[in-house]
């Protein structure tokens, strides 16, 4: 059968995903340096605490901009991560046999984002709340709040940095390394890249949604050929 491809994620989603990308790794490395003492001397002349505030400032306006301009886009993602039913359990159920064993026959058949997606789109959007309260204490209220208020803020800033640090080194890996994804050539990687994955990818990982493209495909092909006839004989009677 011949190569196909089928897309899976627009352009503006994917530009959104890399700027975020680099403006989160931005963050994450600087964020790093004031959090291991011995490379705060990188942060002594604060270039770091300039960066990582400009970074923070993009990380929460790219979204915001992207939501502006496409409202359905985002409802309509936020609504895909923020749905689950059970088929997120089976999802969990089948997950160790699946990523430790390999064995693919494991796995429910999933939709545009499986459950693992989910939870790194949940992750993300929650911790990126903590991130945002906490970062706006730390850079507005340092002299105004009370002592503790102020540890607390940077507690839990450290605590969401940990979590979605281990995280994003998951989701790296799952991503773009995990041997089931094969993702250089027909995975994850072209759908960040070029927006599209193989239908044979497609297949495979996300069954559910698979099926629903095809099956709006072959409507739309119906009703076109519907149409075309309609048409012919239309024509056929008043010619
Ligand atoms: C998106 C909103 C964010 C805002 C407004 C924000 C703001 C801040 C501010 C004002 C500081 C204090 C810097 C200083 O001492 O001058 C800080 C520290 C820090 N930030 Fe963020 N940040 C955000 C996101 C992030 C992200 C996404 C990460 C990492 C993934 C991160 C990791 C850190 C770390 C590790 C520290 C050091 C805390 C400590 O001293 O222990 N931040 N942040």
């Amino acid at each position: 059968m011949a190569y196909q491809e089928v897309e899976k994620y627009s352009k503006p989603v994917r530009v959104l995903h890399w700027f975020n990308t680099a403006s989160f790794l931005l963050l994450f490395i600087t964020g790093l340096i004031l959090f291991i003492p011995p490379l705060a001397i990188a942060a002594q002349d604060s270039w770091t605490r300039l960066i990582h505030r400009i970074a923070a400032v993009l990380l929460v306006a790219a979204p915001v901009i992207f939501a502006l301009i496409y409202p359905g886009k985002a409802a309509r993602a936020l609504k895909e991560a923020f749905t689950w039913g059970s088929g997120d359990l089976d999802w969990l159920k089948a997950a160790p046999a699946y990523y430790f064993l390999a064995d693919e026959s494991a796995m429910p058949p999933q939709g545009h984002m499986n459950t693992g997606q989910k939870m790194w789109w949940f992750l993300t959007v929650v911790f990126g709340v903590v991130f945002v309260a906490t970062g706006a204490v730390m850079w507005f209220a340092r002299d105004t709040i009370a002592p503790t208020g102020f540890l607390w803020a940077i507690f839990t800033h450290d605590v969401a940095f940990i979590v979605t640090g281990a995280m994003l080194f998951v989701h790296l890996y799952l991503s773009v390394a995990h041997p089931l994804m094969r993702p250089l050539r027909t995975g994850s990687w072209s759908a960040m890249t070029r927006g599209t994955v193989s239908a044979e990818y497609a297949r495979a990982h996300h069954a559910r949604w698979f099926e629903e493209i095809t099956a709006a495909t072959h409507a739309q092909a119906a009703a076109a050929n519907r149409e075309k006839v309609l048409v012919g004989s239309h024509g056929g009677k008043t010619g």
